[in-house]
């Protein structure tokens, strides 16, 4: 693992953009239970039971009382090591970017800036009628499914759920991200969920280095450059150098 880590350093602290790709993975250490892995099922119901428009118009009350279980995990979660390297790798290279699945907001809590969402933000409501999205923190909800405060109808996560597609402008920031980047990290995610799970094929195709880092293997792994397996929050912080007020 040393010297493939010796690699991947190399590889980073020649490059001037850098593009991260994220998932769940990232966020285990800080207690935020996978989706496909140990703890990932809340009441014996997997995401892809719950996560989709004919979950939500069957039983809205189910499917908002999952999100107000995940919103109570993640409130009480910290951002950990893997996300603060990531942030402070923001820090040193001129253009960074990164790409998350994840709806946490741990990449923000830990300082990352130049960050595209994918697949939404569970402290947003999307009002079903209107689409008026709004920020809202509270754990729990005062009211449960939470309603529109401009049209009183009912709101929804700003989460994109199962067979629904990611808005091109999304698409396209990431596509582009991709395009200009020297190198490619993708860290923490299973790759069997799309279009996430091509964007680094996708790097490859336009001849761009890929390093995965994951705890397991992928079905993509055997296509990147470099797969480094074990947690990110131990891998990530020894991809670069600790910047002394020397240098
Ligand atoms: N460090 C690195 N990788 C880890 C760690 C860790 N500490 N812990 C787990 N992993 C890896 C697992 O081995 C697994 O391959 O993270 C991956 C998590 O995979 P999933 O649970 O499938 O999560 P993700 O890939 O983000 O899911 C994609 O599916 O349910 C939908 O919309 C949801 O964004 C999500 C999407
Ligand atoms: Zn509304």
């Amino acid at each position: 693992m040393e010297k493939e880590i010796l690699n991947a350093k190399k590889i980073i602290d020649d490059s001037t953009n850098v593009t991260v790709l994220t998932g769940a993975g990232i966020s285990a250490e800080s207690g935020i239970p996978t989706f496909r892995g140990e703890n990932g099922l809340w009441r014996n119901f997997r995401s892809e039971d719950l996560a989709t428009p004919e979950a939500f118009s069957k039983d809205p009350q189910l499917v908002w009382e999952w999100y107000e279980w995940r919103r109570k995990i993640v409130r009480d979660a910290k951002p950990n090591p893997g996300h603060y390297a990531l942030a402070e790798l923001e820090n040193q290279i001129p253009t960074f970017t990164l790409i998350t699945q994840n709806i946490d907001g741990l990449h923000q809590l830990a300082g990352s800036r130049n960050i595209i969402e994918m697949h939404g933000n569970l402290w947003q409501v999307r009002c079903t009628k209107c689409g008026k999205i709004e920020h809202n923190h509270e754990v729990p909800f005062k009211e449960l499914p939470p309603m529109c405060n401009k049209c009183n109808s009912i709101g929804r996560p700003n989460i994109v759920w199962f067979g629904e597609i990611i808005p091109m402008t999304i698409i396209d920031s990431a596509l582009i991200a991709i395009e200009k980047c020297d190198v490619m990290l993708i860290v923490g995610t299973s790759g069997v969920v799309e279009p996430a799970a091509s964007l680094g094929l996708i790097a490859k195709q336009t001849g761009k280095p890929v390093i995965e880092i994951n705890l397991e293997r992928t079905p993509n792994s055997g296509l990147y450059d470099l797969s480094i397996f074990g947690k990110s929050g131990e891998i990530l912080p020894l991809l670069y150098s600790k910047k002394t007020h020397l240098n």
